[in-house]
């Protein structure tokens, strides 16, 4: 059996950044983070269009209530409105925070963090490093990280979590390598495994997002919150579903379709392609269902519309968002400056997850905690995001609520005893299961 005060599962953002904070504030404690990718091939790097912190570096009448009035309004008025007021007061600082760890964000030509409009924020407040937000930050994260002495184990798949008696005490391993299993017991667990989207047939995630998390903690006995609210992204590469980001409609993308009509006037006629993630989405699919889709000839009556950026012009496709220009060519050979993106809704974030409070600490039941079990990021439901999450602000959540949970874990393992664990017990049965499959 292996022990480390602290054990974190997922790589991510979330998982990262709590890492890297219980790091600062106790620098002996010994952390390690499993994850059965290597961290930086988490999905939170193929996050693309940015982080959203009234910075007011574009909009000087911003305000950290706007951005929890928009967030709230956005979520159908179903997130926790305590836990929107913690999540957009401390985004500047968060934010901050990054820049000085290192990750290069796009800049105004006064070398400010530059920000852009994005789907439902009433103001340009998300930053953004062009459209690969997410690699910038992970990868300075990851990094930071190793210069803290955190334990990585990569390609290391964790098949159980450890609760006994109300106390989670640790996890099975299996290591992806060679096929062994081990046992860690530790005087904190941290999940930060992610969504489920790719229980769907189409979908933004990456093959990695299947829920593990999610499904130990209920096979556990914790019951899940808010599971019915999955999102769907608005403009996902038709057919394969892969991500073409909000940030492309927040730099000027119209939304059209078989008629050339730039339907979202009849949806949205203030806030046109950059509404709410569900009421684009649904937008979109009344047109293919109303018959204004189009078919792979260019004739109506097809499966998808639209994204077309060719006003926009070369040089601001290539600055701004030169990844969903490179992803609609690599697959399907399309020159978007000059040709039209096909796209339809895709799975892309799952809004509930394991309750936690706003300190990061698993619920039980509404006035109850589960003793050694922390959670952040989105395979966690704190609720900030109610029904329907705003783009931008997954990022955000895994930054503010990852360093929140670090900082309760820090303080929680202080004089805190190992766990007695039987580790033959879950060894066996491990075996077992994987025998018997
Ligand atoms: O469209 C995007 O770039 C996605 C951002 C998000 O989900 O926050």
């Amino acid at each position: 059996m292996r022990e480390h005060d602290v054990v974190i599962v997922g790589g991510g953002l979330a998982g990262c950044r709590a890492a890297l904070e219980i790091k600062r504030l106790a620098p002996n404690t010994d952390v390690a983070v499993v994850a059965k990718t290597h961290p930086i091939r988490s999905h939170s790097v193929a996050a693309q269009g940015g982080i959203a912190a009234t910075l007011k570096n574009v909009d000087p009448t911003d305000t950290w209530e706007a951005h929890a009035f928009d967030t709230v309004k956005g979520s159908d008025y179903l997130a926790d409105q305590d836990a929107v007021a913690i999540l957009t007061q401390e985004a500047p600082d968060v934010l901050i925070d990054l820049e000085h760890l290192g990750v290069l964000f796009s800049r105004l030509p006064d070398g400010r963090i530059a920000q852009r409009a994005f789907g439902g924020h009433s103001h340009n407040r998300t930053c953004y490093a062009a459209d690969k937000t997410g690699h910038a930050i992970l990868h300075e994260l990851v990094n930071n990280l190793r210069h803290n002495g955190v334990h990585l184990y990569d390609e290391w798949y964790v098949m159980q979590l450890i609760l006994e008696e109300g106390e989670a005490k640790g996890i099975v391993v299996y290591r992806i390598r060679d096929g062994s299993l081990d046992v860690i017991r530790a005087k904190a667990v941290m999940f930060a495994t992610g969504g489920y989207g790719r229980v769907y047939n189409t979908t933004s995630n990456d093959y990695a997002s299947t829920g593990d998390g999610l499904a130990m903690s209920a096979m556990a006995g914790i019951p899940l919150e808010d599971m019915e609210f999955v999102q769907f992204h608005p403009t996902g590469l038709y057919p394969v579903g892969v991500l073409i980001s909000e940030a492309v409609r927040g730099e000027g993308a119209y939304l059209v379709n078989s008629e050339g009509e730039r339907f979202m006037q009849r949806y949205a006629p203030s806030r046109m392609e950059l509404a709410p993630r569900d009421i684009t989405s649904r937008a979109i699919t009344l047109e293919i269902r109303a018959g204004r889709g189009v078919k792979t000839d260019g004739s109506a009556g097809g499966p998808f519309v639209y994204l077309d950026l060719r006003h926009m012009g070369r040089e601001k496709i290539m600055n701004r968002i030169p990844f969903a220009w490179e992803e609609a060519h690599r697959l399907l050979g399309i020159d978007a400056v000059v040709e039209k993106m096909p796209i339809r809704p895709t799975v892309h974030y799952c809004m509930g997850g394991i309750p936690v409070n706003t300190e990061g600490q698993v619920r039980r039941s509404f006035d109850s905690l589960v003793e050694g079990f922390f959670s952040a990021g989105e395979c966690s439901c704190v609720s900030v995001h109610g029904a329907n999450r705003l783009g931008s602000n997954s990022l955000l959540e895994c930054v503010v609520y990852g360093r929140r949970t670090g900082r309760t874990i820090a303080q929680y393992v202080q004089g805190r005893k190992f766990p007695k664990i039987n580790a033959e017990l879950y060894l066996q049965e491990a075996q077992k299961r994987i025998s018997d499959y």
